[in-house]
């Protein structure tokens, strides 16, 4: 089942003032699709699963679960959220203490009143392809970090729901439990093939999870997209920094343009831009841009378009990122040459088809067309 989020506003008043936590939202999240909400904390992730599950009502815009219109701010439509069939599993989940692990996989069912065999065999079959069977009769006390959170999916999921929202469902997991437990993840979503929203303020989780992921500031969608996209094509400064570790370099330069050709100054170096950023710098005042280069797409050469000082290194094991000071702006440089040191002048080369052009300023996050509050919505259905 798709699911469409149409202008969707949500506004809280507090004692001081109105918060807007997600402003004129759309998304569409195709069936069975594994789409995760990215952003940084505070803006608006748990804020659209909870609306999406029902525990929160839009200020404004319209959610769809396929052709049904599940919330409606302007229609005054507003489904609870066992109507929805959508199981979510929180950001601070909670697992009953006194249960075993069988009582709390079963809750959602015995809810639901299913039979009690068909009951013992969903929870065997969820547990299962969790890894977690043979712990059914333990207690949460009982159990590890990453035990505990597979068995709180595990309760999400026994009820087959039709969407299934993921709030930082690997967060409490150390580094290495929460790679294993992510491939696993992924695979029963994909066995499942269930429509999936999942949260995470994780850009390596991010990119390595996700079919779509969709990158969220300050309750505004900045960009949608598949993994490789974001990364390739990123549409604002914002997004070029917040994917890609270490982060793209934002050099400050000024474009100018002759008859034929395009260039970006930066101090009194000319840099040319390659024919495909032609269209891109048509499309900008000609002056103060930035020029963003992938650390990883800078090379120590004899003879480079850029030159610095490296002011310090840090060794990531296989890699070591440079930080060099270049033009009055720290460039980093992430490469494998273990035998460059601090203090040493560089010069860096890249390809012209690894440039990003930017304008010099980040759109504005809350323009002044901004959609009117809405008064709660009287419930329906
Ligand atoms: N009940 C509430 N009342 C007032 N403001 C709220 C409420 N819930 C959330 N907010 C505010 O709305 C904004 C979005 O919050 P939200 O919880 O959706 O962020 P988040 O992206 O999930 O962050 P995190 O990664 O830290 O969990 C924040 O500024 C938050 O302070
Ligand atoms: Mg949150």
């Amino acid at each position: 089942m798709n699911i469409c989020f149409e202008q969707l506003s949500k506004q809280y008043k507090t004692g001081r003032g109105v918060v807007d936590a997600l402003r004129a939202f759309d998304l569409t999240i195709g069936d069975g699709q594994l789409f995760i909400i990215l952003g940084p904390s505070g803006c608006g992730k748990s804020t659209l699963l909870n609306l999406a599950a029902g525990l929160e009502e839009p200020s404004a815009g319209t959610i769809r679960f396929g052709e049904r219109v599940v919330a409606s701010a302007e229609e005054h439509i507003f489904l609870e959220p066992g109507e929805r069939n959508v199981a979510m599993v929180f950001q601070s989940y909670a697992l009953y203490p006194h249960m075993k692990v069988f009582d709390n996989i079963a809750f959602p069912l015995r809810n639901a009143r299913r039979k009690a065999h068909e009951i013992r065999l969903s929870v065997q079959r969820t547990a299962a392809m969790l890894g977690i069977d043979d712990l059914l009769a333990r207690k949460p006390a009982e159990l590890s970090g990453g035990q505990r959170q597979r068995v709180a999916i595990a309760r999400a999921m026994v009820r087959q729901p039709s969407v299934l929202l993921l709030d930082e469902p690997l967060s409490n997991l150390d580094a290495q439990l929460r790679m294993a437990t992510r491939a696993e993840l992924k695979r029963l979503q994909m066995e499942m093939a269930v429509t999936t929203l999942y949260v995470t303020h994780d850009q390596t989780e991010a990119m390595t999870l996700g079919d779509q992921v969709a990158l969220l500031k300050k309750g505004r969608l900045v960009q949608a997209g598949t993994p490789y996209a974001l990364y390739h094509h990123p549409a604002t400064p914002f997004a070029a920094t917040f994917i890609g570790s270490p982060p793209m370099n934002l050099i400050p330069a000024r474009l100018a343009t002759s008859a034929t050709e395009y260039y970006a100054w930066v101090n009194d170096r000319k840099i040319a831009l390659s024919a495909e950023l032609k269209a891109k710098a048509a499309s900008l005042p000609t002056g103060r841009i930035l020029l963003g280069i992938r650390p990883e797409h800078l090379r120590f050469t004899d003879q480079g378009q850029l030159e610095g000082v490296i002011t310090y290194t840090e060794s990531l094991g296989r890699e070591i990122v440079y930080r060099v000071a270049c033009a009055g702006h720290e460039v980093l440089v992430l490469a494998d040459h273990p035998a460059r040191e601090t203090g040493r002048s560089v010069a860096l080369a890249f390809d012209s088809a690894a440039v990003h052009l930017f304008p010099a300023t980040e759109p504005a996050d809350d323009p002044p067309d901004k959609p009117p509050l809405h008064g709660r919505p009287p419930r329906h259905g």
